[in-house]
């Protein structure tokens, strides 16, 4: 899949033997290939090029600076959620006005530190944030640039949790509220309205549910027109699905066919989010076999990574393919593959059939490069998880693996 192919046996990532870097780094590992997530990346840039995109990657999904920069290099911006995304997008070199900020709960600090970055604009989520957000500018004696997150109750059609754009989401502005919304912030002397945006879910694989939602948006940036109000940018959010596992989610160009022709002669500058699609397949999780366990009903293969480093399978109940890392030829066997962590939802597959592997081998957990190390914990005082980025031939250690002191490091314990 991507740059993670199997050459004499061995599994590579790009030119380097993943073996090889476990053996010098440890397990369980992160391993990211950046020429795969540059790929992606102009596979966005590429198909939409007659928009001349904005691609701000968004940085939730994997938010390692390694990657920032390497995406910042490429012109990429970033969407962030938090004072913390916003610090880590600027240190990796990302400039503030290629910066988008959206979510429903942004604290006055977190605001006013954006607002000192300059970045490009925020996506307000409610008329409260309007108000905070206009009297933080004024007091620092600047505008503001907003777009207002529109919630245009569309079905993405994935799964409960990672649904945005329904009218029962905490996210953005229904759609009928939005015009009125416009107009009053027109009136705010310090915020100056620049777009339009929404982000209607994520890992979604059709291209429709995205039309239904930026002919809505389309529709509403003439009405805001109309009213007088000048609107630069759309930006339609992140969402492009990824294959796990047989999924054959819409291509790039794909997307780009459907929706150009709602955005063609709106004069618009277009804004994009995606993060599964620029870094999921971009990114293994490599395991140990700690065990082998038969039990009455199944066989368990406990591995030394655990839904501290990897929680979307219990979280999500998602599929993400696990294969040894060097297939050893023992034939095939129905295993759970399980981690150390003490809950039954501690599990990589379950009653799934997979290459036999043994105590000591190693084990690469597909698609795990968005939304993997980013959810991940110390639950159970496990020290997180290296993090090593491939790029070409070469290979780096990105993030050092935590130690015990790191787990304690911001501890103090009463005298
Ligand atoms: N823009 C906004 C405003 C978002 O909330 C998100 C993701 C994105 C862009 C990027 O979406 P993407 O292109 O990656 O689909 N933890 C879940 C996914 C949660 C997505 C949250 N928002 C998972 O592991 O599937």
């Amino acid at each position: 899949m991507d740059r993670f192919e199997y050459r004499g046996g061995e599994l590579f990532c790009e030119q380097v033997d993943v073996a090889r870097i476990a053996e010098q780094v440890g397990t369980p590992l992160f391993i990211y290939s950046l020429n795969t997530a540059r790929d992606h990346f102009y596979k966005i840039r590429d198909a939409f090029a007659p928009f001349d995109p904005l691609i701000c990657y968004s940085v939730k999904a994997n938010s390692l600076g390694a990657l920032l920069a390497a995406l910042g290099s490429e012109g990429g911006g970033a969407d962030i959620v938090s004072g913390g995304e916003l610090f880590r997008a600027r240190r990796a070199g990302i400039p503030a006005d290629r910066i988008v900020y959206s979510g429903v709960g942004k604290t006055d600090a977190e605001l006013d530190h954006a607002l000192k970055e300059d970045i490009l604009m925020f996506n307000l989520e409610s008329e409260q944030e309007a108000e905070v957000l206009n009297d933080l500018a004024g007091a620092r004696g600047t505008k503001a640039r907003v777009a207002v997150r529109v919630n245009p109750d569309v079905d993405a059609g994935t799964h409960e949790y990672i649904t945005t754009g329904l009218e029962d989401n905490k996210f953005g502005v229904p759609f009928n509220d939005a015009l009125a919304f416009y107009r009053r912030l027109a009136q705010y002397p310090h915020l100056e309205v620049v777009g339009v945006d929404c982000h209607i879910g994520s890992q979604i694989l059709s291209p429709d549910p995205y039309v239904e939602a930026v002919g809505l948006l389309r529709s509403l940036v003439e009405d805001i027109r109309s009213a007088g109000i000048s609107i630069g940018y759309l930006n339609i959010g992140g969402g492009f699905g990824i294959t796990y596992d047989t999924e054959a989610p819409a291509t790039a160009r794909e997307h780009e066919s459907a929706l150009g022709p709602l955005v063609k002669d709106l004069g618009v500058k277009l804004i994009t989010e995606p993060g599964r699609f620029i870094a999921g397949n971009a990114g293994i999780l490599v395991t140990k076999v700690l065990f082998r366990k038969e039990g009455r009903a199944k066989t368990f293969v406990v591995v030394d990574a655990g839904m501290n480093d990897l929680i979307r399978p219990a979280l999500y109940s998602a599929h993400h393919r696990v294969e040894p890392v060097a297939p050893a030829g023992h034939g095939e066997e129905v295993v759970d593959v399980v981690g150390p962590i003490c809950e039954s939802g501690d599990f990589f597959t379950k009653n799934r059939p997979m290459e036999k592997v043994e105590r000591g081998e190693l084990v690469a957990i597909f698609s795990t490069g968005a939304y993997g190390f980013t959810m991940s914990s110390q639950y159970n005082s496990r020290p997180r998880a290296a993090e090593v980025v491939v790029d070409g031939d070469s290979f780096e250690v990105a993030r050092k693996r935590e130690t015990y002191e790191d787990l304690v490091a911001s501890e103090s314990v009463p005298k």
